[in-house]
């Protein structure tokens, strides 16, 4: 058999998603009107020999109970449970950390997910390339710009035979823009010796284990309020492990021509919902609304929202449960969550619509396009920094005829005089 783990993380990351993260942690945040995980289950439910799944992350059980019960009825046929690390103990430290609950009915091999991914998964295929090249790990790669890539695991390899050469996590200059997903298979023995082994020579010589320098934070670990020793602990699969399986010869990536893009910041979840969408709308689903004069498609609009006929809507827009949109108004490459209301005839472009938020009539709220291949969410405008979606969170309420351009809007805000480029605190 084969598994599949999806790292889900926990409240003390997604810090960039705020202010979404606020009100929801962020792999339940629903994009084309699901959760963000749930896209991956849809995907791991595609592979016949995957029966169970398990969450690892470090939220509170309470977190997740609702989504499992969800999930149980929409997956029958996989057993998903979660599993909480009592810290963070990194990408690899919380595989380590429940290796048994892993190893458990003897999988040979197993998936590895990153929760914050949106992408195809094309896990067949990854399967496959295992099997024939009777591989020890198989990454998901795809081949973005080179002044993006530095941002991400990046892979050299061997173009005929597949073969990863070298992995380097977030290195410092350029040396490949072929990327790592998030995205793994390992064989169960394999992964966990190669864990074992690091954790040994750890132990052995632990203060020769160098990290790399962290100028890029993101990718170094920033330890809890707690003790040093924790650190110790931590495990993190792309700089401790990955690079290891790179030196034996059965380490292959599969590269995806697929769409993929990584959901860090709030404004991701925009092109993460029009890819999803897309998606849905290609493989006819028939959870999407109908295409009309006033449904430029894709769009979902929940069963519960209430949109009025005269509302223009499309493409990729996602409304959600209960939220109402009024007569006359328009929704074009947006989120609408639950609860919110769009009154008559404003205009919502490139946004998200917090939980509850108000949009009075007339009013605009938008943000900026961004080229399909971008993978960040800001802008330069004006030689300024600022965010390419507007954003905002939760019970916010934005007064008729006003305009929001270009900003963030941290929860319960009223907004009721012109912004443009702003956070709003
Ligand atoms: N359970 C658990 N415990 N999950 C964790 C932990 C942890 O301590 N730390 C991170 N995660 C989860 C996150 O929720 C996310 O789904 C995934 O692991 C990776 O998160 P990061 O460690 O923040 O890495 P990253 O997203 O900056 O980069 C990774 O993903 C990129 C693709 O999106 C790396 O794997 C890159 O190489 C890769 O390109
Ligand atoms: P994920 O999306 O789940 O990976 O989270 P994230 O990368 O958005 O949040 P993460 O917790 O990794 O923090 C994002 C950035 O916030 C880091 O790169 C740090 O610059 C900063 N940060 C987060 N936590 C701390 C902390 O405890 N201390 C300091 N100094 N900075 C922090």
């Amino acid at each position: 058999p084969t598994k599949a783990v999806i790292l889900v993380g926990g409240p003390s990351r997604g810090t960039r998603f705020r202010p979404l993260s606020l009100d929801a942690p962020k792999p339940l945040f629903d994009v084309a009107g699901h959760p963000i995980i749930w896209h991956n289950l849809k995907a791991i439910e595609k592979v016949e020999s995957v029966k169970e799944v398990i969450l690892i992350g470090y939220y509170d059980e309470s977190v997740f109970r609702d989504f499992l019960k969800d999930s149980a009825r929409e997956f029958p046929q996989l057993k998903i449970q979660y599993l909480r690390e009592y810290q963070a103990l990194g990408t690899a430290g919380g595989l380590y950390h429940f290796r048994d609950a892993i190893l458990k009915g003897k999988p040979e091999r197993f998936f590895v997910l990153n929760a914050d991914v949106c992408c195809s998964f094309p896990l067949n295929e990854m399967l496959k390339l295992f099997d024939d090249k009777d591989a020890e790990a198989v990454i998901l790669g795809t081949r973005i710009s080179n002044d993006a890539a530095t941002n991400f695991g990046c892979i050299v390899s061997d173009a005929h035979t597949k073969r990863v050469l070298h992995y380097v996590e977030k290195p410092e200059s350029h040396i490949s823009n072929l990327i790592n997903c998030g995205v793994y298979l390992f064989d169960t023995e394999t992964i966990f010796s190669s864990i074992k082994s690091t954790i040994k020579r750890r132990t052995e010589r632990p203060r020769l284990i160098a990290y790399p320098s962290s100028e890029n934070l993101e990718s170094s670990y920033i330890g809890g309020e707690d003790d040093d020793d924790s650190s110790k602990e931590v495990l993190r699969l792309e700089q401790d492990i990955l690079s290891d399986l790179a030196d034996s010869n059965r380490f292959f990536v599969h590269e995806t021509k697929d769409f993929w893009r990584q959901i860090k910041t709030a404004g991701s979840a925009v092109p993460a919902n029009a890819l999803y969408l897309q998606k849905a709308f290609q493989s006819q689903s028939e959870e999407l609304a109908k295409p009309s004069a006033n449904v430029l498609p894709p769009v979902f609009i929940h069963p519960t929202a209430e949109v009025d006929p005269t509302a223009k809507l499309g493409p990729n827009v996602s409304i959600g449960p209960r939220a109402v949109v009024g007569p006359g108004a328009r929704v074009k490459e947006s989120i609408v969550l639950e609860d919110a209301e769009i009154k008559h005839d404003a205009c919502v472009l490139y946004s998200i619509i917090g939980w509850s938020s108000k949009v009075g009539a007339w009013a605009r709220v938008e943000g900026t396009p961004t080229p399909v291949t971008s993978h960040s969410t800001s802008i330069i405008k004006n030689g300024v920094k600022v965010q390419s979606v507007t954003i905002l969170g939760k019970e916010c309420s934005v007064a008729n005829e006003v305009r929001v351009q270009n900003c963030v809007c941290l929860p319960n805000k009223e907004l009721k005089r012109d912004v443009a480029n702003e956070v709003i605190m």
